[in-house]
């Protein structure tokens, strides 16, 4: 089956038959009745999908998530001015029994979505990193990054959750730091370190992750023991090519960086700024997105930032 609809044709009333990458899928209930809830996307975007009726719980047991399914149903739009594909018919169920569709080489892409433009990030933040001045450092930060940096989603829901989110997220985190460090006069900051801190604050993300199909989900390691701690672990690996006080100070930007709401409070500027910096990027980026998603006029509280918003006239 050849890929002809996209999510962002679908508007209230369309009828949906196409490929779609499952995102995410699990069994929800409103009001007493189940249905299954999937989050569907391609290379346009993402949509949420309620399947009810007596097969909603299979569905949502057998799904794969990661892999590209033909579904059917309606789009239709909730109160909030949401929309989503809703279906109750036994032939959509029919469709998600018969399992993933084995796509042909290439194909893949069509169902991708990122709006990151993924290789402009990449070598923007690579030359960042080369503005290093200390030559240890700068070996480090580089050591560090490979293939899942800049491939890796940020989050699965809040921010930067999609392809290439987390590098995207750690280069406006940077670039957020740095402009403050210029903006801000009478300060002694370590720029290095700023950039080493900034691009390495979510490196643990990279275990977070497992790629499966043509998409990410959360792993064994994202539920037990999360990024902070992953991150201090895996920067031990090139722990010789720095000194014992660039990698505490890196050690402690990492474990700082959720600021107040951390175990640790930092206690360096350094950590404060890339604290805030990374609180700008995963606020305005969750807001944005959020606002994105809200007609014209409507408040309504964003999924992402889980705060009530209003989309300007
Ligand atoms: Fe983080
Ligand atoms: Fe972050």
């Amino acid at each position: 089956m050849e890929k002809t609809q996209f999510v962002e044709n679908i508007s209230e009333s369309t009828l949906v038959d196409s490929l779609f990458l499952i995102k995410r899928a699990d069994l929800r209930s409103k009001r007493g009745e189940q249905f299954a809830h999937l989050t569907l996307a391609d290379r346009t975007g993402v949509i949420e999908a309620k399947f009810h009726g007596e097969k909603a719980e299979e569905i949502a047991r057998i799904i794969q998530v990661g892999r590209v399914y033909k579904i059917s149903g309606k789009g239709r739009i909730n109160q909030n001015g949401e929309i989503h594909v809703f279906s109750d018919s036994l032939e959509t169920a029919k469709d998600i029994f018969a399992g993933p569709v084995t796509l042909k080489p290439g194909q893949e892409t069509a169902f991708i979505y990122t709006p990151a433009d993924l290789n402009a990030n990449a070598l923007e933040i690579q030359k960042i990193i080369g503005t290093i001045k200390n030559g240890d450092l700068k070996l480090f930060v580089a050591c560090c990054l490979d293939g899942r940096f800049y491939g890796c989603p940020a989050a699965i829901r809040r921010h930067h959750e999609y392809t290439g989110g987390l590098c995207e997220h750690s280069l406006e985190t940077v670039k957020i730091a740095l402009s403050l460090v210029d903006i801000i006069p009478r300060t002694d900051i370590n720029r290095d370190m700023v950039i080493a801190g900034a691009v390495l604050h979510d490196i643990g993300k990279i275990f977070c992750f497992d790629k499966v199909g043509y998409g990410y989900v959360p792993n064994d390691t994202y539920n037990l023991i999360e990024h902070i701690t992953m991150g201090i672990m895996y920067i031990d690996e090139y722990k010789n090519l720095i000194s014992d006080d660039q990698l505490l100070q890196l050690r402690h930007i990492i474990q700082s960086h959720h600021g107040s709401y951390g175990d640790v409070i930092p206690l360096t500027v350094e950590a404060w700024l890339i604290h805030e910096a990374d609180s700008g990027s995963s606020l305005l980026r969750s807001v944005v997105d959020d606002l994105a998603e809200t007609p014209t006029g409507q408040k309504k509280k964003g999924l992402r930032s889980e705060k009530f918003l209003w989309h300007a006239v």
